[in-house]
């Protein structure tokens, strides 16, 4: 038997859309991840549960789940029945990753329960494609992090690379999530094919900043160039209550706010836990809208999957 927990994520971080994400763990050591359990079985079986199964698609060769296992079983050449239970505690459509974590923590599981025929970046490619099977486009932002932890850059060149960005270790990261679904599917449909290009440079000069301050331990510059010009200007057209949001956060003296991957959850930063937590309580009164939204403090995870059970 085998037991793996992924983790939320969020990935653009603003600055780096498709390129950037960053792995979460909530603050009060509540759980913020899916997990899945896989036991050998003579036919395949899959068990959802968790506060957010009835997300899922009640058939199961429509779960990402039974993707993944046809997927991984095509690509070794064998079909492997297995038990698999997934507990899913991300909500989907969130903008936290939540496929990522499904994706993550099986391929994972899978891979070690067959003592590991596929290697880091093998795995990694088959998470991206899979990945792409739901929101039309190959990106690596969410489960790049979810899988190895910590803020990464991805760059797809001939081949793919991931690189490790620092993080500053006093930034609470407040995210809100208001009950409701957006896809990433449709909030990807609504962004424009081509850009002008003094975005496109703008874009690029604050990337680039970002990473280098990052790397120089410039704590004020990083979060000053923290900003989205490709996907926010689009995307917060479907978010209500969002110019709110954003000139509380400023009045707050929050370090760099947004929306979480591909909304609707919002997040936003502060390296004072007193006012993250007024922010808290903005964000409950004002951006959720049922008993299925939450808001959390976070840090970064910096584990990524973890193994839980391996027997
Ligand atoms: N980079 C992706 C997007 C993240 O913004 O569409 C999806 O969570």
């Amino acid at each position: 038997m085998i037991k793996i927990y992924a983790p939320a994520s969020i990935g653009n971080i603003n600055v780096g859309f498709d390129s950037l994400g960053i792995a979460l763990s909530r603050l009060d050591g509540g759980i913020l991840g899916d997990y899945v359990s896989i036991t050998s079985s003579k036919k395949f079986i899959l068990i959802s549960q968790g506060c957010f199964f009835n997300d899922l698609p009640k058939d199961f060769y429509k779960n990402i789940i039974f993707h993944c296992w046809s997927k991984f079983c095509n690509k070794i050449g064998k079909i492997i029945p297995l038990k698999i239970i997934l507990e899913k505690n991300v909500p989907v459509a969130s903008g936290l990753g939540s496929s990522s974590c499904s994706i993550v923590a099986f391929l994972k599981a899978m891979n070690l329960f067959l003592n590991n025929p596929l290697n880091d970046n093998e795995l990694l490619i088959l998470m991206g494609e899979l990945e792409k099977s739901l929101s039309g486009h190959i990106h690596y932002d969410n489960v790049a992090p979810c899988y190895l932890g910590g803020i990464k850059l991805i760059l797809i060149t001939d081949n793919l690379i991931i690189q490790d960005i620092p993080v500053f270790e006093n930034w609470f990261w407040v995210i809100a999530y208001p009950g409701i679904k957006l896809s990433t599917y449709n909030s990807r449909k609504i962004l424009p094919k081509y850009y002008n290009k003094n975005i496109c440079i703008k874009q690029s000069q604050y990337l680039a900043g970002f990473i280098h301050a990052s790397h120089t331990k410039q704590e004020s510059l990083a979060a000053k160039l923290m900003k989205d010009f490709i996907a926010e200007p689009y995307r917060k057209l479907l978010l209500p209550n969002f110019e709110n949001f954003c000139q509380i956060s400023k009045k707050l003296g929050s370090l760099s706010y947004g929306i979480a991957g591909s909304g609707p959850t919002l997040f936003t930063i502060f390296n004072n836990l007193n006012i993250a937590q007024k922010m808290v309580k903005w964000l409950k009164t004002n951006y959720i809208k049922n008993n299925k939204g939450f808001v959390y403090i976070c840090v970064v995870n910096k584990k990524g999957a973890q193994i839980l059970e391996k027997k």
